[in-house]
């Protein structure tokens, strides 16, 4: 059976004391399930102590961001080396980051080599404006995002990424109120991995992570993940909220492939 990846994007939301108390919520309503691997990503202060909080059984941690350098006069960052051991993803490349604080595609790439490098596995959020939709440049934007934020990779570790399909115009942030179409996301995720089978070969692209994300709910988890292709979800809103985190989870755990 497929195992599901299922990433709580919390945003810049929840203090150490309100993140305690989602995590003994969110692990009094889920169960330990092989076919679904449950990440959650905090800020940077909620990490350290929540570290020693979650069950590792259940629950993996991801960091929002990272810089690329690894020590160094760059103030108020914080390093990919400093987050090793303590999480297994980075989200790289949000468009929260893409569009609030300016981070190139060339940053982006250098993101993803250095969670690389720190064993630490890349999530890479890629995805459309509405007016790049509207302009129909679904495919360039997609096809550069992918190309650029891989392009300092080798063949053998382009695996270790995840590639998060994220409509911005779908995000619940961005004024999103449902998910995109399943045709969409199907055509999207399937353009992802064309451009990875043409760059890196048939079996890298079969084997890549691609998952979906904006304004995902638990009505909406059987109709994208039965899409074929689809290997996962990156719900934003509702992974603040202990029920419908976990009502997520639950129709992961019931989807059959
Ligand atoms: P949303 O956010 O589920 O609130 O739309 C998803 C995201 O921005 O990662």
């Amino acid at each position: 059976m497929k195992k599901f990846l299922i990433v709580g994007n919390w945003k810049m939301n929840l203090n150490v004391h309100e993140a305690s108390i989602l995590v003994k919520r969110l692990d009094d309503h889920i169960k330990i399930n092989r076919n679904v691997e449950v990440v959650l990503a905090p800020n940077f202060l909620v990490l350290q102590p929540i570290v020693r909080e979650i069950d590792k059984r259940k629950f993996k941690l991801a960091a929002q961001n990272a810089y690329f350098v690894d020590e160094g006069a760059y103030t108020g960052e914080v390093s990919f080396s400093m987050l090793r051991n303590l999480v297994d993803y980075c989200l790289i490349g949000h468009s929260e980051r893409r569009i609030y604080f300016n981070e190139s595609l060339e940053m982006i790439r250098d993101k993803v080599a250095a969670a690389v490098r720190n064993n630490i596995k890349p999530i890479l959020c890629v995805g459309e404006t509405s007016q790049e939709k509207q302009d129909n440049e679904t495919k360039r934007v997609l096809h550069d995002q992918v190309t650029t934020a891989l392009a300092n990779l080798t063949k053998e570790e382009v695996n270790q990424v995840v590639i998060a399909y994220e409509p911005v115009w779908a995000i619940s942030t961005f004024g999103g109120s449902k998910p995109a179409k399943p045709s969409d996301i199907k055509l999207a995720i399937d353009w992802i991995r064309q451009i990875l089978s043409e760059l890196y070969g048939y079996s890298v692209s079969k084997d890549q992570t691609v998952i979906y994300g904006a304004s995902v709910e638990a009505e909406f988890v059987s109709d994208i993940l039965s899409l074929e292709g689809v290997d996962g979800l990156l719900p934003g809103a509702a992974s603040l909220n202990y029920k419908q985190f976990s009502q997520i989870i639950d129709a992961t755990t019931k989807v059959k492939i």
